[in-house]
């Protein structure tokens, strides 16, 4: 079937889920590409439309083995037609229980039709020199994956004649999706005396919680826990305090070491 625009479309504090997305892009031969960067929050303002000569590929991190609750609202508000979409989750080399599942079921309810799925690790985003969890990923391994993965979705595109032809794929994953997506609210980031104010942390905070004027103003209600003002912050002022969050990278550090691999359902 001909293609007449990619949309990209990802949502990625920390950039890993970016990184998975365009690789994949690489191996496709898109006519139009139009890039949906929702990771702040004036990006999710507009909901995203598609037809079927569009083919949508959509990449989002794994929450607690799901789909980040914030996004419920903008991906339940797409309006796709018979558009051929490619699911796409990225995690921190922990587990992404039910997300590939239930984001596959959210784009098939507003209208697409999953073509291809695929899993990716990214280096978590609670992942510090300190304590690295993942670090790196993806990596030149994975990325050549992601861009191999492109051109078989490419191939099968080429071989179908239209989106109605298109047969159901198998995502991984349960249904009812297991756990609660929801985010515990935490007070977690230490700012230090290194810090100038330049305000690229609230800039990058995909929730709007830092006060622009005042970094070292947090709405920890808002907060995602994504890491992003930590991990862009030119500084290094930004870091995770003791306690609960800091207890946990520990955790995933000793038990999440073994590396995993990318997978994809075709
Ligand atoms: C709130 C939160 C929950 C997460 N839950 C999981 C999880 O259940 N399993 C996992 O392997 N990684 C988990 N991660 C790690 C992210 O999925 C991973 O770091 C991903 O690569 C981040 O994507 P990004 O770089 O596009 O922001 C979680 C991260 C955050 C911030
Ligand atoms: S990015 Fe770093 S230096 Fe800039 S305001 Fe935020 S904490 Fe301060
Ligand atoms: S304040 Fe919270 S939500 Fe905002 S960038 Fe930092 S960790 Fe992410």
């Amino acid at each position: 079937m001909i293609i007449e625009s990619v949309k990209l479309v990802y949502f990625s504090p920390t950039g890993t889920t970016r990184a998975v997305v365009r690789g994949i892009a690489r191996g496709l031969d898109p006519g139009n590409v139009e890039v949906r960067d929702i990771t702040l929050p004036d990006a999710r303002i507009e909901p995203l439309q598609a037809s079927e000569n569009d083919l949508l590929v959509i990449g989002v991190p794994v929450y607690r083995g799901r789909v980040p609750a914030l996004l419920a609202g903008w991906l339940h508000a797409l309006s796709a037609r018979n558009t051929p979409a490619v699911c796409v989750v990225v995690y921190g080399n922990r587990i992404y229980d039910d997300a590939l599942i239930e984001l596959g079921d959210i784009l098939t309810q507003r209208g697409c039709r999953p073509i291809a799925g695929a899993v990716y690790i990214g280096e978590h985003s609670l992942s510090t020199d300190d304590v690295p969890i993942a670090p790196g990923r993806p990596d030149a391994g994975d990325l050549f994956h992601a861009e191999s993965f492109g051109r078989k979705i490419q191939e099968k595109l080429d071989a179908i004649p239209s989106a109605d032809r298109i047969t159901d794929i198998a995502l991984p994953g349960c249904r009812p999706y297991r756990g609660d997506s929801r985010l515990q609210a935490a007070d977690f980031i230490a700012v230090g005396d290194a810090c100038i104010q330049c305000g690229i942390c609230a800039e990058v905070c995909p929730v709007g919680a830092i006060d622009p004027e005042e970094s070292r103003r947090i709405d920890t209600a808002a907060c995602i826990t994504c890491c992003a003002c930590i991990k862009n912050c030119p500084q290094h002022a930004r870091s995770i305090k003791p306690g609960s969050v800091h207890d946990m990278s520990v955790r995933l550090h000793a038990l999440c070491g073994e590396r995993k691999e990318p997978e994809c359902f075709l």
